[in-house]
């Protein structure tokens, strides 16, 4: 998107999208604006625009290579958004150097029961407990194989991956494994995740034996493509020792920080009641712990980072970058700033 075009759908955000989402359940809010990005990707008004230059993705005017992709700006769309790979152009279209697309578990499920996801609108917060809704790794791969089939990926493609619920924690290795061949060819690098601290026992496999057997099977079938390691942010620096250890000795090839968190600091005192409820909390309130382990990961490893977490203004996503950071990704930024952040951090 050029410039104007950031303006003019940061405005149309601000004053006609976001206060009719915001009067919505927020699972209603997130599948309405699915819909809407799933349909406008398609259009061919778009699509014309896309080829006219009007929303073509914004870059730095240099390629940045990180963590074994190449990609033309910093920001990247987080993992959760689009669970199933269902708005690819939209995204592209928004300008985002690269989306991570997922999780996918192997086997479909549901998710937690609803409601499982809450706004905190003063802390410029989310809450969610979705426990990996998701169509499953194999109808995920279906789609990326048309869209690359007809020449439609444009930006490098991450995949993430989870346990599916119904998978035993000490069977976790294998269930990773049928995901990772499932999208073999199709992704361009696959993020590992092991920090959502929605699903029961995922984040028992951060701890350093289990994690050292899953990310060897992974990285052994994941073959060329490179595989990322995504941490929780409530890990203690020693934790994360650990974690850098045995990633590093597996061969993976970066460092997502950080999933949600399971703290509440930083919530205004107003939506201190809200924010009981359990789930994992994105947005501002995780900003700093979020920085802090990135910054602790680039001072104490050889490792690239991408950084997520709170990011709603380029300052933040600076902040980012100064603590190390090669890239950025977004979820919350997006719900509370609207599709014109994606543009206001592409040239950093
Ligand atoms: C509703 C929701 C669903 C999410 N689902 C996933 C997920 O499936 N996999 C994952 O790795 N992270 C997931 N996340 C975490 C985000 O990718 C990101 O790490 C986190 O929200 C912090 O970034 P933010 O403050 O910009 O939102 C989810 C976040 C939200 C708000």
């Amino acid at each position: 998107m050029t410039d104007f075009g950031a303006h003019i759908a940061s405005v149309a955000y601000q004053r006609l999208a976001k206060p009719t989402l915001f009067r919505l359940d927020p699972e209603r809010a997130h599948h309405a604006t699915v819909t809407a990005a799933r349909t406008l990707g398609v259009h061919p008004l778009l699509s014309r625009a896309a080829q006219a230059g009007i929303a073509r993705s914004p870059t730095t005017g240099r390629s940045i290579s990180v963590g074994g992709i190449t990609v033309a700006n910093r920001v990247g769309l987080a993992a959760g958004l689009d669970k199933d790979a269902v708005a690819v152009p939209a995204w592209q279209a928004l300008g985002f150097g690269h989306l991570e697309l997922g999780t996918v578990t192997a086997i479909p499920q549901p998710g937690n029961p609803k409601p499982r996801m809450a706004r905190l609108p003063l802390s410029e917060a989310l809450i969610n407990r979705m426990g990996f809704n998701n169509q499953g790794t194999h109808a995920l791969a279906q789609r990326l194989r048309k869209l690359r089939d007809r020449g439609e990926v444009r930006v490098p493609i991450g995949v993430s991956l989870g346990k599916s619920k119904v998978t035993p924690v000490d069977d976790a290795v294998e269930d990773y494994v049928v995901s990772v061949r499932a999208v073999a060819g199709l992704a361009d690098y696959l993020a590992v995740n092991v920090s959502s601290p929605n699903t029961p026992g995922l984040r028992s496999l951060q701890d350093a034996e289990p994690l050292r057997e899953l990310l060897q099977a992974v990285v052994a079938e994941a073959k060329s493509t490179p595989v990322w390691l995504k941490v929780a942010p409530d890990l203690t620096f020693g934790a994360i020792d650990d974690v850098l250890e045995v990633a590093s000795e597996a061969g993976v090839a970066a460092i997502i920080a950080t999933n949600t968190t399971l703290s509440r600091a930083g919530v205004a005192a107003e939506e201190a009641a809200t924010a009981q409820q359990p789930g994992g909390l994105s947005g501002a309130p995780l900003h700093t712990r979020s920085v802090e382990v990135v910054r602790y990961i680039t001072e104490n490893s050889d490792f690239e980072t991408i950084g997520v977490g709170g990011i709603r203004d380029r300052a933040g996503a600076q902040r980012f970058i100064d603590a190390g950071a090669a890239l950025v990704q977004v979820y919350s930024g997006l719900v509370y700033r609207g599709p014109g952040l994606v543009a206001e951090l592409a040239d950093l």
